[in-house]
């Protein structure tokens, strides 16, 4: 195992009225002017704003709304963002969302606090923000494991980038699975799959051989396919999605990836994606996934063939390592088209004309990866992706 420090900063709150439970004892240790940042209007609906406003007024606070954060948030939404924070005077940032909300308010919070350009301090000059407007997330979609951990994936329109940019650790998380009940099934597909990627692309880092983060990994994987097929079958069973929501976070609270240097090379070809496309996080991956796979079928075999034992149930008697290997990208690649996912970008709705030459060449090349890909193989992985 490779040596680690692990510390975990935020608190959790989980289960049916989270937030009225807690969300008063919270706001006491905050400062009057409070930031509500939401999406596209889908707390509106759902009961979730209302229910948040009520806490924050009876609570005393002056209440200043960030609303419209997109899918995939770009950075001009995050100058947006801090631009209002500054103008308010805001002493604490709620935000209620799935990742992309969750990501956005992540920089808001450092960017807020500083003159710095923040895409230039962290990806040109190598700096991190050291001051933040302190903040709460409400989970109300559940998948990317964003409220977990301190990285934003934020889209950089200009420079045509969909990337990394570190900002502050939630305080505290609110997950009431309850909230995640009126999620389009799309998305409940979708971030469901992200939750898996998360896993097996923690799996796929180093060290390989078996240890005790990716026993507890093979446990998660198991627990997100047997929950999105039981979910599959009854949406609005409350006890498997509060499975699926606790197994996201997971994913991303770090302690998957305990002694690991992880892989991540499907998400950086998805992100960069993402940034030429727009498209849907979790379906990007599903297109990605087994394709990128099977190119690392040689380098990877004996943690696929783990894979296909520990996670996907397939007898491994009389079958060699590259059989149980192969037996994995069949049973992932079936899943994907059991459960509705797209296998194709065409499916996605990508237009034919995408510029993949330039999403290859601006891919990230991870480190964690037993295969290093080159930029021509991953540009191979895109065109068969189509
Ligand atoms: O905007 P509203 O109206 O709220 O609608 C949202 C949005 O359209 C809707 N939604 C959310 N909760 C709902 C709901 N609709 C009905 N009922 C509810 N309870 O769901 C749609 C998708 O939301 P979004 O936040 O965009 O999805 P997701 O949680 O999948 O987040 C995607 C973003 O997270 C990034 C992705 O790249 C993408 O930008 N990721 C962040 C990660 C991180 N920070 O750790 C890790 C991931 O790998 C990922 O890259
Ligand atoms: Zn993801």
């Amino acid at each position: 195992m490779n040596t680690f420090a692990y510390r975990y900063p935020v608190t959790v709150y989980f289960g049916e009225k989270a937030a009225e439970k807690n969300l008063p004892s919270e706001l006491k240790k905050v400062g009057k002017n409070v930031m509500l940042a939401y999406g596209g209007g889908s707390v509106k609906k759902n009961g979730v704003y209302d229910e948040l406003m009520n806490l924050l007024t009876t609570a005393g606070k002056n209440v200043t709304e960030f609303t419209d954060i997109m899918s995939n948030p770009t950075y001009a939404k995050v100058q947006e963002g801090a631009r209002l924070a500054r103008e308010s005077k805001i002493d604490f940032i709620l935000a209620v969302g799935g990742g992309s909300v969750i990501d956005c308010c992540k920089v808001v919070s450092a960017q807020a606090k500083t003159d710095d350009d923040l895409w230039e301090l962290e990806t040109v000059k190598h700096g991190s923000p050291a001051d933040f407007i302190p903040m709460g997330a409400v989970v109300t979609a559940f998948g990317t494991g964003a409220e977990m951990n301190n990285g934003a994936v934020i889209t950089n329109e200009e420079k045509k980038v969909k990337g990394p940019l570190w900002g502050a650790f939630y305080d505290f998380a609110i997950l009431d699975p309850t909230y995640t009940m009126t999620m389009p099934i799309n998305q409940v597909i979708s971030g469901s799959f992200d939750a898996l990627s998360h896993c097996m692309e923690t799996y796929m880092g180093t060290p390989r051989e078996t240890n005790l983060s990716d026993e507890i990994n093979e446990a998660c994987q198991r627990n997100i396919i047997r929950n999105l097929r039981a979910t599959l079958k009854n949406p609005q069973d409350i006890e498997v999605r509060s499975e699926l929501v606790w197994a996201s976070a997971m994913g991303e609270n770090g302690i998957l990836k305990i002694g690991k240097v992880t892989d991540f090379q499907a998400h950086m070809l998805e992100h960069q994606l993402g940034a030429y496309t727009d498209c849907n996080h979790g379906q990007g991956l599903a297109v990605i996934h087994p394709v990128l796979y099977r190119y690392m079928l040689s380098e990877a075999a004996p943690q696929f063939a783990r894979l296909a034992v520990n996670v996907w149930g397939v007898d491994p008697v009389g079958k060699t390592e590259t059989d149980l290997a192969n037996a994995f990208l069949d049973a992932l690649a079936s899943f994907i088209k059991e459960v509705g996912l797209p296998t194709t970008f065409t499916e996605m709705g990508i237009s034919a004309d995408t510029d993949y030459v330039a999403i290859a060449d601006s891919t990230v090349l991870t480190g964690g990866c037993c295969k290093k890909f080159t930029k021509d193989e991953l540009l191979a992985v895109l065109y068969a992706c189509r």
